[in-house]
């Protein structure tokens, strides 16, 4: 039974919580003000800590800094801030002090529950032999040549496999920051946090980062873009490659799904990439944009064996085959992927992607080949079995 520390200086808060946590199955361990709680702590091993800010001696921003400095890195017991301040200052705050999750009191109870159990598997499930090899550091980008091709759609479900099929450490980006969609496509609410909640910070550190990831299921880790169009404003080119640049240095593979709009801040995460996949549909637009996407990367310098071409639903019927929108592009096409409407569509309209829900759908398996294609650039040494990750490499072809 996991033990919970409840740190609130508040009795019916403390009665009302042990109550809940108790009918949920957990040992509730309760301290009155900060000093007790770190006693309580080192002497109880708690699982997960409910903290709140303000308590008497010391307050919860200075018990989690307290914990996290012991900690050293060596430990982490996930911790959620029970604040009472909305602003964004403070959550920044919590997260920086070290929190993993904050909750705005008052609370549904069945949110709490819910992000505890989150924290929990998170932190449970740690996987110290891949955690412990330097990560590959390398960021994949997703382009679509125009509206609905499926960039998003591939984006993700690639994301999903790398991490599922070839055990590798992903994070997703959605860098469609006014309109992103991967909230719909994962289902996750509005409540989750984004990228603007490092803009408030003076500096971004992996701690921070941490902290505003969104764990998926898939043990994919997400940053997702903020929930208004307006929101977006607050995310600059500078920020955001500041961003990336630590995303890489902690993952094996940084896919961002990128905007469509070709201004500085879709471009220079284009040139930073080290592969962009521009995703299209066989059809006369998308072979103009294709074409005006490949100029203007050559004009910034971009190599062009770093760009590869993604036809998706490359079946359905366009008017335009394979052979002839290749000739028309003068290039043979790195990925095909076939239309499967159902597969698709219910993925979406359920927050599941295929690549997680049904590995075995054929969609499924072709994007498993085109992680594996990704995956054998960057890691070929022993077809992909970087030292201390497990040797999968093939697992899905094989199935
Ligand atoms: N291979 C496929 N077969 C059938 N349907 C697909 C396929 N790939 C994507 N779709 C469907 O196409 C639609 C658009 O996909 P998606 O949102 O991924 O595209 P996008 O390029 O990201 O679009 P946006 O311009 O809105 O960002 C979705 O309904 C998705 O389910
Ligand atoms: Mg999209």
């Amino acid at each position: 039974m996991t033990r919970i520390l409840v740190v609130d200086d508040e009795a019916n808060v403390q009665r009302l919580l042990q109550y809940t946590l108790k009918q949920a199955g957990y040992t509730v361990v309760v301290a009155g003000d900060g000093q007790e709680a770190l006693k309580l702590w080192q002497s109880e091993q708690p699982g997960l800590i409910l903290l709140d800010v303000s308590l008497p001696k010391l307050d919860g921003y200075g018990v989690a800094e307290r914990i996290r400095n012991d900690e050293g890195g060596r430990n982490h017991v996930p911790i959620i801030m029970l604040t009472s301040e909305k602003e964004v200052e403070q959550k920044v705050r919590g997260l920086r002090a070290g929190a993993d999750d904050y909750l705005v009191k008052p609370f549904h109870q069945a949110e709490l529950l819910a992000r505890m159990k989150g924290l929990l598997s998170r932190f449970g499930s740690a996987d110290a032999a891949s955690r412990a090899r330097p990560p590959l550091g390398k960021m994949i980008a997703f382009y679509g040549a125009k509206g609905g091709v499926g960039a998003t759609t591939i984006s993700i479900n690639t994301a999903i496999a790398l991490r599922t099929e070839l055990d590798r450490k992903v994070v997703l980006v959605d860098a469609v920051l006014q309109f992103g969609d991967h909230r719909v496509f994962l289902d996750l609410g509005n409540d989750r946090k984004s990228i603007t909640d490092l803009t408030t910070a003076p500096q971004v550190d992996a701690d921070l980062l941490k902290n505003v990831l969104v764990k998926h299921d898939s043990g994919v880790d997400l940053l997702l873009a903020p929930t208004s169009p307006e929101e977006a404003d607050l995310v600059n080119p500078e920020n955001l490659a500041a961003t990336l640049a630590m995303l890489r240095t902690m993952y094996d593979y940084v896919i961002v799904d990128v905007d469509k709009r070709l201004g500085d801040l879709t471009l220079s995460i284009l040139d930073h990439a080290d592969e962009v996949h521009i995703v299209m549909t066989a059809d006369l637009s998308c072979l103009k944009n294709v074409r005006l996407v490949l100029e203007a990367l050559r004009r910034i310098g971009f190599d062009p064996k770093r760009l590869k071409l993604a036809l998706n639903r490359s079946n359905a019927f366009t008017g335009i085959s394979v052979g002839a929108a290749e000739s028309a592009l003068k290039r043979e096409f790195e990925t095909k992927i076939t239309n499967e409407y159902r597969v698709a569509i219910s993925a979406q309209n359920t927050g599941s992607p295929f690549a997680y829900s049904k590995p075995d759908a054929p969609l499924s398996q072709e994007i498993v080949e085109l992680a594996q294609a990704i995956d054998a650039v960057f890691a070929p040494q022993a077809a992909g079995a970087a030292p201390g990750a497990p040797a999968r490499l093939g697992a899905g072809a094989a199935r």
